[in-house]
């Protein structure tokens, strides 16, 4: 297939383009670079099967050029960060929701009918069924990411129906493992490198949360674009376990041989949009032959390891 990746050089995108690559497939990355990093791609660059397209997903003329010739688009570029949508309402309607929207306009010019979308387990809001199916009702949302991400699913879906687009909209839980640039390990690894001895800690900690490592997300958006045939598949991805944020406070503390003094800022929620626990129920995906490889400890543990060798990671923006 010759697909194109959106938000090719993130965090998923990246890793996303290379398994693509080792597969076979054409691939034309398409990024702005808000929050990738030009050295997850140096890989792709090498390989002749791979294009990179520096551009905006709102700048529609170029995403036009970029997807001439596409079979199957990834979209997975957005802003991912959920806790400082607040501080920038727009931001989300324009790169998650609108920029979906040029995405699928721009399929439809072209007659390319397949999209992977990676939306999130946060439109759930605050979940009342646990482990969460994806036939859940969520009727209120809590964050501007989330409510974003619902809208773009909509947008997605509604294409399917009069276009006859084909679906694939997968619904994460955090995601960790080699080329994590945001999150709650970062967060806490900044912070244990520049002051051991202590650690502030929002919420109250008993937040119960679940991750899964990338390149088990990856196993199952590649076996799901082969075995689910649905015109729209909706599928949570989410390790089969959760544990709280005290567990993973441990588990990084050991790994770093500190023992530092936990200050909790208190209340159930770390932020406006936190769900204080997060569990998806995976079965329709696992009902495809779908299974994570790793624990949450162990992806934990595997971030870590990529934080360690790779410092230039802790100069990002908090
Ligand atoms: N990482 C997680 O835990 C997680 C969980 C649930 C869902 N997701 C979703 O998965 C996708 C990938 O997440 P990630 O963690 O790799 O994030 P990331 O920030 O590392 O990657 C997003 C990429 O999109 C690019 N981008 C953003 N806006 C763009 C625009 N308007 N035009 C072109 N490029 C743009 C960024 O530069 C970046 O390279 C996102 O859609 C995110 O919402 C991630």
């Amino acid at each position: 297939m010759k697909a194109l990746v959106t938000g090719s050089a993130g965090f998923i995108g990246s890793h996303l383009t290379d398994r693509l690559l080792a597969a076979g497939h054409e691939v034309i990355g398409f990024d702005n670079f808000s929050s990738g990093a030009p050295e997850f791609l140096e890989a792709a660059r090498r390989c002749p099967a791979f294009r990179l397209v520096e551009g905006d997903l709102l700048d529609t003329g170029v995403l036009a050029r970029a997807l001439a010739g596409v079979d199957f688009v990834f979209h997975l570029a957005a802003n991912a960060d959920v806790r400082h949508g607040p501080e920038h309402p727009r931001k989300d309607l324009e790169h998650n929701t609108i920029a979906t929207s040029n995405v699928l306009e721009g399929m439809r010019a072209h007659g390319v009918r397949r999209i992977v979308f990676s939306s999130t387990g946060s439109v759930y809001g605050e979940a009342e069924v646990f482990p969460t199916p994806e036939s859940a009702p969520f009727p209120v949302q809590t964050s501007l990411y989330g409510a974003s991400k619902l809208a773009a699913e909509g947008l997605i879906s509604a294409y399917s129906a009069a276009y006859g687009f084909q679906a694939w909209i997968f619904r994460f839980v955090s995601i960790l493992g080699e080329r994590y640039t945001h999150g709650h390990v970062l967060d806490f690894y900044r912070q244990l490198r520049a002051h051991p001895d202590r650690l502030d800690v929002l919420g109250d900690g008993h937040q119960r949360k679940s991750y899964l490592y990338v390149q088990d997300c990856l196993d199952a958006i590649l076996l799901a674009i082969e075995k689910a045939a649905e015109p729209v598949n909706i599928l949570n991805l989410g390790a089969g376990e959760y544990c709280e944020v005290n567990d993973s406070i441990r588990w990084i503390s050991e790994r770093l041989g500190v023992s530092p003094e936990l200050r909790y800022a208190g209340g159930a929620r770390g932020w406006v949009g936190d769900s204080p626990w997060i569990f998806l129920d995976c079965s329709r995906m696992r009902a495809l032959g779908w299974k994570p490889h790793l624990t949450i400890r162990e992806g934990i543990l595997r971030t870590l390891d990529f934080l360690e060798r790779n410092p230039r990671i802790l100069e990002k923006r908090p």
